[in-house]
């Protein structure tokens, strides 16, 4: 929710920080505030309680000069949102400041131990002690990194912070202890922040902290320091390929819908950067596994969260049919506790079992313990992840990055669709591998996937019937989606967006599953949304939609564009193209996107930002 911005460099700092902590007011907060300081060490800070545009008022009437300076926007924990306990923080003597993202678990003690120093505090938050420290090891040895060090040694708790002192004015100090921080490159100036957004329309050229680091910013470079030992620390550049739009809702109302619309984008990039539709070849460059390692492959786990758990359901079918290995799926919170191999304590044992990550932040705190439980048990693990760099790729062997761009609405559209489109491409790799995909059935396949995105942008196109749907359910208390074969994880995330946006009640069922107990809920009241494109199951789910039709339930069809059966039985059909049923999770989920979006924008709630929810969950 917090979001930190950091800057050292030839510029004025104060816009670049209020410019990068704009960029960041999607995840919310509820007061921003910047210190900067000048060559001589001058520092000065400026909060505001409320919107950006307050401190931003502010700043307008009475700037702040320097080259250096932090920023931060704060959702309050410890302490009510007002301008004493915005962040920056700065210790009694007004030489230390810092900004804070995270929890400081044991700081309660710290400032009894403080107090009785003699220190003074002005705040309620638990981010006060923490100048405070920093500025009593720096009076002790005069030497910042060292200063740092041994002032977090004895503090406890997840976070990220950015801190400069007047005695060391050509530095801004970034450190990261489990919450995200990254650094910024540019030209005689540098940067730091909680998100690459904040500060993609300065640089592209990132890198990503680790857990323990330290990073000490100056005009003319960075170094990287392990916070426990001190140790310098050689850290990867990463260029990244995310357009600076991608931090704006441009002409959208709001992210998600913007999102919802990158989706066919999505899909061409992943073409570009794995597939070769010509040769009818797909190579994934990072995969960590030499093909002879994944022809050894026999059995597969799959682990994610949510969203990620759904395109797993889909992957895991794709897999099956394509790749023809076999392959569980679960929650990354139940996986972990699963005895799926013994432990090894890391040694590779089973060379046939495969165990797959899906994560869009790459930062899930449940996928990230379940791959290191992978690990542990001796078996390889390939992440499929959004987020270049993120704790859950550096924990896998190898990765296939799912190149949707950064997402910045919680509820999952387009990295979604980069998930399913990166296991489609993994099945046919995977299949072509083991010998049941020849170059010809390849080709065929990958001409299908580039024709997919044409498909989404017509359906994207005319949503109004979509709309229409969507006045006639927006009141509605409950919701049941179903579906069967591919439609079933497609029901399970369309019930998924659904309920994250709008706050209706909503099930997803595999549809065969309705009259072994939910059918029992079914009235004139309860909206069904089933999914019932062409395929094996096709039949069956006309029957299920009587049974819910015959007991007075509304139904919506989610169906192929030459489909006039199913209008007998459904109150509304959303049209969608005709395809090969292992399509048909790509263009099923843009109706099911939206129908929660319009809802959603019908009970007037925060669609980009649904109460109760963060974007990246590092909690297990
Ligand atoms: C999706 O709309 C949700 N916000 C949520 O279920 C999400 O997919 C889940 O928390 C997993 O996140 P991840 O993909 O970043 O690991």
């Amino acid at each position: 929710m917090c979001g930190i911005v950091g800057y050292i460099g030839t510029q004025q700092a104060a816009p670049l920080l209020t410019l990068g902590l704009s960029k960041l007011e999607y995840r919310g907060y509820d007061s921003a505030g910047i210190a900067v300081a000048d060559a001589a060490g001058e520092a000065s800070m400026r909060r505001a309680v409320g919107k950006l545009r307050n401190l931003q008022h502010s700043l307008d009437s009475a700037p702040l000069a320097g080259r250096a300076g932090i920023g931060h926007t704060r959702w309050a924990t410890h302490g009510a949102p007002s301008e004493i306990n915005s962040h920056p923080h700065r210790d009694a003597t007004g030489t230390v400041f810092v900004v804070h993202n995270g929890i400081i678990e044991n700081y309660a003690e710290i400032r009894v131990e403080l107090e009785a120093q003699g220190v003074e505090f002005r705040s309620q938050t638990d981010t006060e002690v923490l100048p405070n420290l920093i500025k009593r090891a720096y009076d002790e040895c005069q030497n910042l990194p060292r200063a740092i060090r041994s002032a977090l040694q004895g503090v406890r708790g997840a976070y990220a912070l950015a801190v400069m002192h007047s005695a060391v004015p050509d530095t801004v100090v970034a450190v990261r202890q489990t919450s995200p921080l990254v650094i910024g490159l540019g030209e005689g100036e540098n940067f730091c922040a909680s998100d690459a957004l904040a500060i993609l329309s300065e640089t592209r050229r990132i890198i990503f902290l680790d857990n323990g680091e330290m990073a000490f910013l100056r005009a003319e470079g960075v170094e990287v320091f392990d916070l426990e030992s001190g140790a310098r620390r050689q850290k990867e550049v990463q260029q990244l390929d995310w357009s600076a739009d991608s931090a704006n809702k441009g002409d959208f109302p709001h992210f998600m819908l913007k999102e919802v619309h990158e989706q066919p984008a999505v899909m061409e990039r992943l073409l570009h950067h794995y597939a070769d539709e010509e040769k009818g070849c797909i190579a994934f460059p990072h995969i960590g596994l030499s093909r002879e390692e994944l022809r050894g492959v026999r059995r597969i786990f799959i682990q994610a969260c949510g969203t990620s758990w759904h395109a797993g359901l889909v992957g895991k079918l794709l897999i099956e049919r394509l790749g023809l290995i076999s392959v569980d799926v679960d929650t990354s919170s139940e996986f972990r506790y699963r005895n799926v191999a013994p432990h090894t304590g890391g040694a590779i044992l089973d060379s046939d079992t495969l165990v797959i990550a899906i994560s869009q932040s790459g930062e899930t705190a449940d996928t990230l313990a379940g791959v290191q439980e992978a690990k542990e048990r001796g078996l390889k693990v390939i992440s499929v992840v959004n987020m270049p760099a993120s704790s859950i790729v550096r924990a896998s062997d190898g990765v296939i990055y799912t190149h949707a761009g950064p997402e910045v609405s919680v509820a999952s559209t387009k990295a979604y669709i980069g998930q399913i489109g990166a296991l489609y491409l993994l099945s046919l790799y995977l299949g072509e591998i083991h010998g049941l995909i020849d170059r010809a059935r390849m080709k065929r396949r990958l001409e299908k996937f580039a024709e997919v995105p044409r498909l989404m942008r017509e359906i994207l196109a005319d949503d109004s019937g979509i709309q229409r749907a969507a006045q006639r359910f927006w009141l509605a208390e409950h919701a049941f989606f179903i579906g069967r074969g591919y439609g079933q994880p497609s029901a399970l995330e369309g019930a998924l967006k659904l309920k994250e946006i709008s706050y209706i009640h909503a099930e997803g069922y595999a549809a065969g599953e309705l009259k072994h107990g939910p059918i029992a809920l079914i009235d004139e009241k309860m909206p069904v949304v089933a999914i019932a494109t062409q395929g094996v199951t096709y039949e069956k789910i006309l029957s299920n939609m009587q049974e819910v039709r015959a007991r007075g339930g509304k139904l919506i069809a989610v169906a192929g564009e030459d489909d006039e059966e199913v209008g007998k039985y459904a109150d509304f059909v959303l049209r969608v193209p005709e395809l090969t049923e292992s399509f048909t999770p790509f263009v099923v989920a843009l109706p099911m996107q939206l129908l929660a979006y319009h809802i959603a924008v019908l009970r007037d709630y925060d669609v980009d930002m649904p109460r109760n929810l963060a974007k990246s969950v590092t909690v297990e």
